[in-house]
């Protein structure tokens, strides 16, 4: 038997007259919504910004992280700390000095790397394909690869990690604007037989660091198997690099993250934040709404850019919003609510929203700025200012462009 929602559209009190536009006066508005948004939802309009707690207690809380704390290179991307998991989907952070000695094959998922620093070659069975900062690359589950990050004193790369366990990644149906909106699909790139490929075929020892149910075995070749001359199919890696997505803005009105969606997992998304200018209708909210996710554990990394909706976020953070509470934008962000004091921004960040509780990696107690849960308090003014839980090498008060 078929089922459907308990969802009736009702309205009480005083409202808006559409979401997110022409708010009563002097009020925040608060987003409700199931199936990430997608189910039943109700924008409610509150005398005060819901964020603004004076008091927390118990595990549940918003966290961040500053991967750029934890420990240095690792040769091997199975020695990547985890950062957050569950059983479909694991973010790790991985940073690569020099070249790999070995392939890597996950079995257990498509991976997906995000470069956030640094530039390398990667080789895998399909070819060649050289890498540099905001490239993603999507590797089909048990691709055989390994990637050269320049040899020290070159910069070394810095990637997050996000293993579809169990599934694989698919491209969001486009819908209403389009197949090429947001980015053609001309833009994904693949591995090449290139010369490069054919140089690093060598009949010496190579293993393959096969990856199974979290256990690496080792498969040593008296070659190097990645010796392809040639293939065809459907089947392959692809790059995109942020640079290549043209993201939905409506002057209007403020779009969801939904909007934003680069890839699709089996219980989660991935989205993509590019610059874009802010909403030019008066009535229509510049930031993000105040919004509770009922479904959906959510996490943004920081790649570039200067944060609009957050303040004391730098490159490398990770904030991580598991649902049970509302957040929305820092206190900043919010006195731009509607006249904000530029006219874009600048702002590249990876979202992966999960569908399942996340757990944050044992490396993390290392990197959390435990202050976050108290960073939507307004600072008081004046000499008395306290900044004792900002993280460290954040930017001073005055630098940080109020939006
Ligand atoms: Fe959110």
């Amino acid at each position: 038997m078929s089922r459907r929602w308990i969802s009736l559209p009702q309205r009480a009190g005083e409202t808006s007259r559409q979401a997110h536009a022409d708010l009563p006066a002097g009020t925040f508005e608060r987003e409700l919504g199931k199936e990430g948004f997608f189910g039943p939802a109700t924008h409610m309009y509150h005398r005060h910004p819901p964020t603004g707690w004076t008091g927390w207690e118990g595990p549940l809380r918003p966290r961040a992280f500053d991967l750029t704390k934890l420990a240095g290179e690792t040769g091997s991307p199975w020695d990547a700390p985890l950062v957050l998991g569950n059983a479909q989907v694991k973010l790790r952070w991985w940073q690569l000095a020099g070249a790999m000695e070995f392939l890597a094959r996950n079995a257990d998922g498509d991976e997906l790397l995000f470069v956030h620093q640094g530039k390398g070659d990667l080789f895998c069975d399909y070819g060649h394909l050289a890498v540099k900062a905001g490239d993603y690359v999507m590797l089909p589950r048990s691709t055989m690869w390994r990637l050269d990050a320049p040899e020290p004193p070159g910069e070394p790369m810095a990637l997050l990690l996000i293993e579809a366990t169990g599934g694989s990644y698919r491209l969001p149906e486009k819908g209403l604007v389009g197949q090429h909106a947001i980015f053609d699909p001309g833009v994904l790139d693949i591995p090449q037989i290139d010369d490069a490929f054919r140089a690093q075929q060598t009949e010496s020892r190579w293993q393959v660091k096969v990856k199974r149910r979290g256990e690496i075995s080792t498969v040593t070749y008296p070659f190097n198997p990645l010796d392809a001359v040639g293939w065809h199919g459907d089947l392959a890696p692809v790059r995109l690099n942020i640079a290549d997505i043209r993201p939905l803005m409506s002057h209007r009105y403020h779009l969801p993250p939904s909007a934003h969606t680069t890839f699709l997992g089996e219980r989660f998304v991935v989205c993509t934040f590019a610059p874009r200018p802010f909403e030019s209708d008066p009535g229509a909210l510049k930031v993000p709404f105040f919004h509770n996710n009922d479904d959906f554990d959510e996490v943004i990394f920081y790649h570039a850019g200067d944060f609009f909706s957050r303040d004391n976020i730098r490159p490398g953070m990770v904030t991580f919003h598991p649902c049970g509470f509302t957040h929305g934008p820092h206190p900043k962000a919010l006195a731009g609510m509607l006249t904000p004091k530029r006219n874009s921004t600048d702002e590249y960040a990876v979202m992966i929203d999960t569908r399942d509780a996340l757990d944050p990696g044992p490396a993390m107690a290392g990197a959390e700025w435990t202050g976050y849960v108290e960073s939507w308090q307004p600072k008081p003014e004046g000499p008395a200012k306290k900044e004792g839980a900002k993280p460290e090498g954040a930017k001073p008060e005055g630098a940080k462009k109020a939006r």
